[in-house]
């Protein structure tokens, strides 16, 4: 007798009447139409059940900060980063875990169970990786949260900035982070992502750096952070996150890039919604989008995910933890409006992100953990059009968030008394 048997599912890769069974947290069995005793049973109606939601890109130590000490007026890049400056002395260890918990209850709540959060390490108190550790054991029942020692104000331009980015390592700090094109020069850039991916290498961690977040044609620290890569054996541990730079390189180097990008096997996180409100601000018009060659990098072989980055911080005053928004302006930004280029959206916030996490027994097979959501939606590209509804969310087999079903009541003559917008 299984614990769980869900039936009748519709599952990403487009089959359907799939049943899930689950014993003791994992799943046991997926296969078409199995029927079997267990304790409690799901019937899937047809609608789309998901491996969770994962966010490869966040700032979980800046989020639902928005107003304090006070709102990013211009809603710029830089505004944003003088405000974390502002505020950076005014946090408190209650408030930082507070906001984060509040944030992760948004997140279960939209069916999203893991998240990549990068950590400033610039303040010497280093209160936000204390504040973060202690939320990432909290949440660990039912979410997992993996942190990126993240300089901010850049590893070497902050005279003390190597020393605070190895003690968050030695804290407890998952993966080693950076920012070369914030550092003085593109020479220190360059260094400063020689000596993070060689420490990264001698401690066994994974690399995850922001990397070319500007409109600069000539911003190509990614080609150190591959070249880097491959010299030291790094192959698939390494990502380059927001890389917009490339939007505006030229074609011909970018030719060059893609081919030493894809033997590093470096991972790409985009984050749309970031991108389109912050590039391009010194553009006039033609004003340009400045999101990563995302369907280039993904015909090239790359893993690129899509990341939510900010929900109301000093960045961004929007979001909600709905990586299916993600998804969609990552969608519409990068226009990937074909069938299998829609569906490639949903990967990247879902397998993709996975994949750059190395998330341990993820996704919908037997062996994997029974984690999983299931939305009121029919298929990958239908949940993406709808934001569709995360009716219930599973972790380990068991329900941790439900949402009732979206739909509107209609008082309309001859017409029909609902709508749930499905065609
Ligand atoms: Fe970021």
């Amino acid at each position: 007798m299984f614990d769980l048997l869900v039936t009748n599912a519709t599952l990403p890769d487009g089959r359907s009447g799939m049943s899930l069974a689950v014993q003791d947290g994992k799943f046991v069995a997926v296969d078409a139409g199995l029927l079997a005793p267990a304790e409690e049973t799901l019937d899937a109606q047809g609608l789309l059940v998901s491996p969770p939601f994962v966010d490869a890109h966040f700032h979980m130590d800046a989020t639902l900060s928005y107003g304090l000490p006070r709102v990013n007026q211009s809603g710029t890049l830089l505004e944003g980063i003088a405000l974390w400056g502002e505020l950076k002395p005014l946090l408190t260890l209650d408030a930082l875990i507070d906001r984060a918990m509040t944030y992760c209850d948004w997140a279960v709540g939209k069916g999203l169970l893991a998240i990549r959060s990068h950590v400033d390490i610039c303040d010497p108190r280093l209160l936000a990786v204390e504040a973060l550790l202690e939320v990432k054991r909290r949440v660990a029942p039912y979410l997992d949260l993996q942190l990126v020692a993240f300089p901010q104000d850049g590893v070497l331009r902050d005279p003390q900035g190597m020393d605070k980015l190895k003690r968050a390592l030695t804290m407890g700090v998952d993966v080693v982070g950076g920012i070369p094109h914030f550092e003085r020069t593109m020479a220190e850039g360059a260094l400063s992502v020689k000596l993070l991916c060689e420490l990264a290498a001698k401690q066994g961690k994974l690399v995850d750096m922001h990397c070319d977040e500007s409109d600069d044609p000539l911003s190509r620290h990614i080609e150190t952070l591959a070249f880097e890569t491959q010299r030291l054996g790094l192959q698939g541990r390494v990502t380059g996150s927001h890389l917009t730079s490339m939007h505006s390189m030229d074609n011909y180097y970018v030719s060059k890039l893609l081919a030493l990008m894809t033997e590093a096997q470096v991972h790409v996180v985009s984050n749309p919604l970031i991108n389109i409100t912050l590039q391009g601000r010194h553009d006039t018009y033609p004003k340009r989008r400045g999101m990563t060659r995302v369907p280039e990098q993904l015909a090239q072989g790359l893993t690129v995910a899509f990341g939510q980055d900010c929900v109301m911080d000093p960045w961004y005053s929007l979001g909600s933890g709905d990586m299916l928004e993600v998804a969609s302006m990552g969608l519409h930004v990068a226009q990937m409006t074909s069938q299998a280029a829609m569906r490639q959206c949903f990967d990247a916030v879902t397998i993709n992100a996975a994949k750059i996490l190395q998330l341990p027994a993820y996704g919908l097979a037997p062996g994997c953990h029974a984690d999983f959501v299931l939305l009121q939606a029919r298929d990958p590209v239908e949940a993406i059009r709808l934001r569709a509804t995360r009716l219930k969310v599973f972790r380990r087999g068991r329900v941790v968030a439900q949402t009732p079903a979206s739909t509107a009541t209609l008082q309309l003559p001859g017409r029909p008394g609902s709508t749930a917008w499905m065609a």
